[in-house]
């Protein structure tokens, strides 16, 4: 019988990496996603099954953490919109790790109670793996919890709006290396005295502060580092928890999360041109405030666009944030088969590596719109393209495409964006002149080869789309 626990846990840990492998192309990605859900799945099974094979399987408590975990599950999939989903996967990373910390404890809990040690562990390596379990998972909680917040642009407390703040005095960097040694001794001492229950708590404590000083320093463009860190880090605390507990199957997704995590991780860190020490030390989310606009400028209208799209040889479009909240993507894609057909413009797509509010945003909604893959270009091969380019249209995207980023200043000091101004002409579609995520006012804006058609991006491609058809 105990063949068939290890046969289940392999079969999972076989559908997880399965799962990520097809989660690398958005052609495949929702297959390797249902992967990845039934390797879930077989995992829970097994671990019942295991459980009701040792005797102890409670099945009322199992029954209403099944039952309570699909409720909330099933509601939160069905309500989040397209818009919330990184808040969502924030959410989501806070309490994967928090669930870690909690089995973890528990495991100690046992030990006091009952003086055994879980797993058939040396006693040292339990209460080192139940430290750095807790550490990382309780982290990861508050710096979650945090994220969230700022990725949702504050907290309502009391019907009232209160902005979640970008804050890190330089003095705030040694307080964040003194925390993580106070853990490193707390640990320490907790393994000559493991039934004080003081150091665990201390612990427990010491690490959702150090959650939040973490993450409240960083803010605006770099907030996609720190989502994929965290990310990272829920995993990491899985894999400390399964190691107490001695299960395989949550070493390995642990394992395979805090890996893939990390890989992201410095993805993101190389788009934004920045080294990880850099984001967690640095503090470039300057100080989360947005800036003040001042300069004006004149809207165009969809016929005058349409008319000057009409002969160009080569169109680039470059969807940001706001093509998401805006759901335009099959109007987008609408428009290039439009144009291709009726004036034979050639037309690319530029991709921006942290466009939208989560890694792959823009791949993911214009696979869904069925655009081809290959019309797709990733920033750093299609920017040499922009000055042969006749015309730029810049749908919804803002942070990506300013030409602050290459000052060396402010928040969006040295990040790499999208050479949208090289091109002849710029169309750019968003409701006002307002800023982008990193608060920074844009000169694309306002440049003279620069077209604004101002409005919902739904509506605003509908009607260019419209005015090309009766050309
Ligand atoms: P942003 O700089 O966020 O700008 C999006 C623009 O979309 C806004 O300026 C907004 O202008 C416009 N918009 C909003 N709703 C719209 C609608 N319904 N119709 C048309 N336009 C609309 O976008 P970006 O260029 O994609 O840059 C992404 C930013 O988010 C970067 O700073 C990035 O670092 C950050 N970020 C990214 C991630 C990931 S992982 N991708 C995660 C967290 C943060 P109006 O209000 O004037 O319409």
């Amino acid at each position: 019988m105990e063949d068939w626990v290890a046969l289940g846990y392999l079969l999972s840990a076989a559908l997880f990496i399965f799962g990520l492998k097809k989660l690398g192309h958005p052609r495949t990605a929702p297959f390797g996603n249902q992967l990845g859900a039934l390797g879930m799945l077989v995992a829970v099974l097994t671990t019942i099954f295991s459980m009701q094979l040792a005797g102890d399987a409670e099945w009322v408590l199992i029954g209403a953490g099944i039952a309570l975990g699909s409720l909330i599950g099933y509601i939160m999939a069905v309500r989040v919109q397209m818009t919330g989903m990184p808040e969502l996967v924030a959410l989501f990373n806070g309490f994967g790790g928090a669930a870690s910390a909690l089995v973890a404890l528990s495991e100690i809990q046992k030990y006091i109670d009952g003086g055994t040690v879980p797993a058939g562990l040396e006693l040292t390596v339990t209460m080192v793996a139940a430290g750095l379990s807790a550490l990382v998972g309780w982290m990861t909680l508050t710096g979650s919890l945090l994220a969230m917040y700022k990725l949702k642009g504050g907290v309502s407390v009391f019907g009232k709006w209160i902005k979640t703040p970008t804050w890190g005095p330089s003095w705030l960097n040694p307080v964040k290396v003194l925390l993580v040694i106070s853990v490193a001794v707390l640990i320490y001492l907790s393994i000559d005295d493991p039934t004080n229950t003081t150091y665990l708590w201390s612990i427990i404590g010491i690490s959702c502060l150090l959650g939040i000083v973490l993450v409240l320093p960083i803010g605006g463009a770099d907030m996609p580092v720190v989502v994929s860190l965290l990310n990272s880090l829920s995993g990491i605390a899985a894999a400390f928890t399964g190691f107490i507990i001695g299960n395989s199957a949550l070493i390995i997704a642990g394992s395979l999360v805090g890996a893939s995590g990390l890989i992201l991780t410095f993805i993101m860190c190389k788009a934004m041109n920045r080294t990880l020490a850099d984001v967690l030390f640095k503090s470039f989310g300057g100080s989360g405030e947005k800036e003040s606009l001042t300069r004006t400028k004149v809207g165009s209208d969809a016929d005058e666009v349409a008319m000057m799209i009409d002969g160009a040889q080569k169109v680039i479009i470059v969807p940001g944030y706001g093509m998401a909240v805006s759901q335009c993507q099959h109007q987008v894609k609408e428009f290039a088969d439009l144009i291709s057909e009726k004036f034979d413009t050639e037309v690319k797509y530029a991709i921006h590596p942290v466009a939208g509010r989560m890694p792959g945003h823009m791949n993911v909604l214009l696979a869904e719109a069925n655009v081809p893959y290959e019309q797709l270009i990733e920033m750093d091969e299609i920017n040499s393209e922009f000055p042969e380019c006749d015309v730029a249209i810049v749908i919804g995207a803002n942070d990506t495409t300013n030409p602050a980023a290459r000052s060396g200043e402010g928040p969006l000091a040295g990040m790499p964006i999208i050479d949208a101004d090289a091109a002849r002409t710029v169309v750019i579609i968003k409701r006002s002149l307002s800023v982008g995520y990193a608060g920074v006012d844009n000169d694309l804006f306002y440049m003279d080869k620069t077209m604004m058609l101002f409005g919902d991006g739904k509506a605003m491609m509908t009607g260019l789309n419209n005015a090309i058809k009766e050309i």
